[in-house]
């Protein structure tokens, strides 16, 4: 047993770099959890790479996985970090098949407590287009309403701006408790923040169960050091930051990840 949880965390794992596991399981680590790490997929490098070789876990591998520590009563996890962040599409683009977003819709989304989407993955399960903070509200209400007690949207473009939406709806029926916290935007693009962020988000919302922004204040934070420092790491070697995704700087950001200072603070709504 462990006083803050056993997540059983299903996503990809890469060779090289860090998105999926490779982002989630350390951080979830230093904040104290046991973690047991399924490899959903194992590629050398991130897809965002020119090229890319690896291997696909598929179901009936996944079954055994499952059946195995079944077998041994070892299924006890606390949380399973899969159904929270959906990882269907970003940017206008698709990653998985069009016919899996109505599986997410109808199967997925109503087995997950947090759904922590981007703007694009938002509007494909609610149907809505995103334009605005109220639409960004709505869009977490109608969400609500299919199963998940606690949504942050992790990130909506307004205006060169980013916005992450909050909320908590704390008993079924109620009016949920929504917050915003606005985003500097750094002009590079990252991989494995959105895994990270996910990751984040469990850690600290089950330490602070009632305090959705806290939680999400903690996170942002720690994402705004790692990226600054990543991309000062990455200027220092010469190196154009607008080129191409970047490479976060993970494992020298532990300290950041274990007592992030809080700059950009919620808004309530
Ligand atoms: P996913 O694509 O994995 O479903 P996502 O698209 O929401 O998730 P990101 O857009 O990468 O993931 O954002 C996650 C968090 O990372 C944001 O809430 C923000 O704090 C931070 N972040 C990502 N990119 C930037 C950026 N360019 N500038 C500032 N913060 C960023
Ligand atoms: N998993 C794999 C294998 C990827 O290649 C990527 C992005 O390239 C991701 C996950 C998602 O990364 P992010 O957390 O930035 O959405
Ligand atoms: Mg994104
Ligand atoms: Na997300
Ligand atoms: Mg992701």
């Amino acid at each position: 047993p462990s006083d803050t949880g056993r997540v059983l965390s299903i996503q990809s794992h890469t060779v090289q770099g860090y998105v999926g596991n490779k982002s989630a399981v350390f951080p979830l680590q230093l904040l104290g959890y046991d973690v047991d790490p399924i490899n959903s997929v194992q590629f050398s490098n991130h897809t965002g790479y020119p090229t890319f070789k690896g291997q696909v876990l598929n179901g009936q591998q996944l079954c055994d996985l499952i059946e195995g520590l079944e077998a041994n009563d070892l299924l006890f996890y606390t949380h399973v970090l899969t159904v929270c962040d959906p990882v269907m599409g970003d940017e206008g683009k698709l990653y998985v098949p069009e016919e899996l977003v109505h599986v997410y819709r109808e199967k997925v989304v109503p087995l997950a407590s947090m759904l922590t989407p981007n703007q694009f993955e938002a509007e494909k399960l609610t149907g809505l287009r995103i334009n605005s903070e109220e639409d960004g509200r709505e869009a977490c209400a109608i969400l609500h309403a299919a199963g998940p007690s606690k949504v942050v949207i992790t990130s909506i473009t307004i205006g060169g701006i980013l916005l992450l939406i909050g909320s908590h709806q704390k008993e079924k029926g109620l009016k949920p408790e929504q917050f915003k916290i606005l985003i500097h935007k750094i002009p590079a693009y990252f991989t494995g923040t959105g895994d990270l962020m996910t990751a984040l988000l469990l850690g600290w919302s089950n330490k602070y169960p009632d305090n959705l922004d806290k939680a999400a204040e903690l996170a942002v934070s720690t994402l705004q050091a790692l990226l600054r420092r990543t991309l000062d790491d990455y200027k220092r070697a010469g190196y154009d930051p607008t080129s191409s995704s970047l490479e976060i700087r993970l494992i020298q950001s532990q300290e950041d990840i274990r007592n992030p200072k809080v700059e950009l603070k919620a808004e309530r709504y």
